[in-house]
């Protein structure tokens, strides 16, 4: 197995590993070790099918239900559509597409739930010739860049994430009233530690929509300018996809979000699968902190 870093902050292109058979033991152990210090593992040429990703996802803990189709419908599904096309192979309505645009905000996948996302999996089937890029950065590196006094500031913070107020920001009717009734707003330290490697780092994206105890213009302010400091342009990857492309990322740790696309011209056809995180980030940082 060959581990080369993709940028200075983080990230990595893995060969030599073909996750379309089961990962051996000590293959599996140093992908682990891998994702853990990289934050971001990226296989090429891989022949993906459903079955194999979600064995692979497996491996790191408990499958995340798909949360769209889990709170949009009460249905429990394991691999999520990313991109324009559905199960049948069709270009999808345009709505949905709409409804997509919450990804091209910078965010970490379901933060908006009380047990976030550990890890996400992309594999790629059908990419855009031009556009629909996902770009990457890490909030590890940026608390590593904060000054002291900020450190300071913010290490004992609460953030409060809130997926009906990231949808609702694109527009009103991007969330459906079952999502209203289910989906409340959660708890989550502003300031997190990796509980193997020890590294701090900032958790904030689109659904942080406030800072328990604090005024909400300031709130917004420092949400800011942590977001900010976290994806200044020269700490983001971008990744321009390739057919057979796999990623995987650390959603503790790294912010995430789409380009954009025409999706009236081209095919984008992504299946994404989730590991859940293993106990509420609350409680996670409190033990380790
Ligand atoms: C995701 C996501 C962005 C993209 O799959 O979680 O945010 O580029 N995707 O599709
Ligand atoms: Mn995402």
């Amino acid at each position: 197995m060959l581990i080369e870093p993709l940028h200075e902050e983080f990230g990595a292109r893995i060969s030599g590993v073909d996750l379309s058979l089961p990962l051996d033991v000590q293959t599996f152990a140093e992908v682990d070790a891998a994702i853990n210090r990289y934050s971001m593992l990226l296989f090429e040429n891989q022949a993906m099918y459903d079955a194999a990703q979600l064995d692979f996802t497996c491996r790191f803990g408990q499958l995340e239900e798909e949360h769209v189709t889990y709170y949009g419908q009460g249905k429990i599904v394991y691999i999520g559509l990313v991109g324009n096309i559905d199960a049948t192979g069709e270009k999808v309505a345009a709505r949905q597409i709409n409804s997509a645009r919450g990804n091209e905000m910078w965010h970490s996948d379901s933060s908006f739930r009380e047990i976030p996302a550990m890890y996400s999996i992309l594999a790629a089937y059908e990419v855009p010739e031009e556009g629909g890029e996902t770009e990457f950065a890490s909030a590890r590196a940026a608390w590593q860049r904060l000054d002291e006094s900020t450190r300071e500031q913010i290490q004992d913070l609460v953030g409060i994430h809130d997926y009906i107020y990231s949808r609702t920001k694109i527009s009103e009717d991007a969330v459906n009233d079952s999502q209203r009734t289910f989906m409340h707003p959660v708890r989550q330290r502003l300031v997190r530690q990796n509980p193997v490697t020890g590294d701090k780092n900032l958790f904030v994206g689109s659904h942080v929509k406030e800072i328990e105890g604090m005024p909400e213009s300031k709130a917004r302010q420092l949400i800011k300018r942590l977001i900010d400091e976290v994806t200044r342009p020269q700490s983001v990857y971008r990744h321009r996809w390739r057919i057979g492309d796999v990623v995987i990322w650390d959603n503790r740790c790294l912010l995430h979000r789409g380009c954009g696309y025409d999706a009236e011209k081209y095919r984008r056809r992504m299946h994404q699968t989730r590991v859940r995180g293993w106990c509420p980030s609350i409680a996670e940082a409190f033990d380790t902190a």
